[in-house]
């Protein structure tokens, strides 16, 4: 495995939106073009889950209520997923992270610099429609219109001042992502292609 220091020259993006504003499929679609490495903290934590430990246990409890994992699970957890892949990644696209600023400083100062954060923009009313459909087939715990509530709240309370930190930066590349799968993935593109 390589070692943490050579996380520092990585090419790092984060990925931010509300629940259901499409970074998951969105990012699908970048690795297939530009073939870099999709870490999302979601399914890290939904594998740590599914590996049956009390560390899972408590995880189910905070995830199921639409809370926010405390900062140095989800960054360690981030850490080792990036070390592991290292040695063969042209850059890493980080979904669902940073949640709240500290989270940004914290990888920034420990991990990598970042150097673009994508920021997918949907109304409150299309998120839902979309997970409450997904809820139909996914069986993931806070698929349910109560979590989804909470879930939108954490978003626009905590998430929202990391978009602003970083557009204060220059570094906020805002997507308005209301329209289909390949609109939207043209409008990645052009940010991307810069
Ligand atoms: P996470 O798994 O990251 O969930 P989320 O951010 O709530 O968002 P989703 O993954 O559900 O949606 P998405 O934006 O990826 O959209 P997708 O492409 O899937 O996090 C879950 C929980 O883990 C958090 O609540 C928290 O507790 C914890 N957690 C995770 N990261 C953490 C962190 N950094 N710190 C602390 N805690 C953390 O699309 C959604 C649906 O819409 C799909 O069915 C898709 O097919 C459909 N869809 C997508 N695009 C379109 C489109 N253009 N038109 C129509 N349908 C579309």
């Amino acid at each position: 495995m390589a070692p943490v220091g050579d996380l520092q020259n990585a090419r790092c993006i984060f990925v931010v939106g509300g629940p259901g504003s499409g970074k998951g499929t969105q990012c699908d679609r970048i690795v297939e073009k530009y073939g870099f490495t999709h870490l999302s903290t979601g399914d890290l934590l939904r594998a740590e889950v599914a590996s049956g430990s009390d560390r899972g246990k408590e995880l189910t409890a905070i995830m199921e209520k639409g809370d926010l994992v405390p900062l140095d699970t989800v960054l360690a957890m981030l850490r080792d997923a990036m070390v592991a892949k290292l040695a063969t990644s042209k850059g890493f696209l980080i979904d669902g992270y940073p949640r709240e600023l500290d989270q940004g400083k914290r990888f920034e100062n420990d991990v990598a610099p970042v150097s673009c954060v994508l920021y997918f923009e949907v109304s409150d009313e299309t998120m839902t429609a979309r997970l409450l459909k997904r809820a139909e087939t996914s069986g993931r715990v806070d698929d349910n219109e109560e979590t989804i509530k909470k879930r939108l709240k954490t978003f626009h309370n905590l998430t929202q001042p990391v978009i602003d930190y970083y557009a204060s930066q220059g570094k906020t590349n805002a997507i308005k992502a209301e329209g289909t799968v390949d609109e939207i993935f043209a409008k990645v593109q052009e940010v991307l292609d810069k």
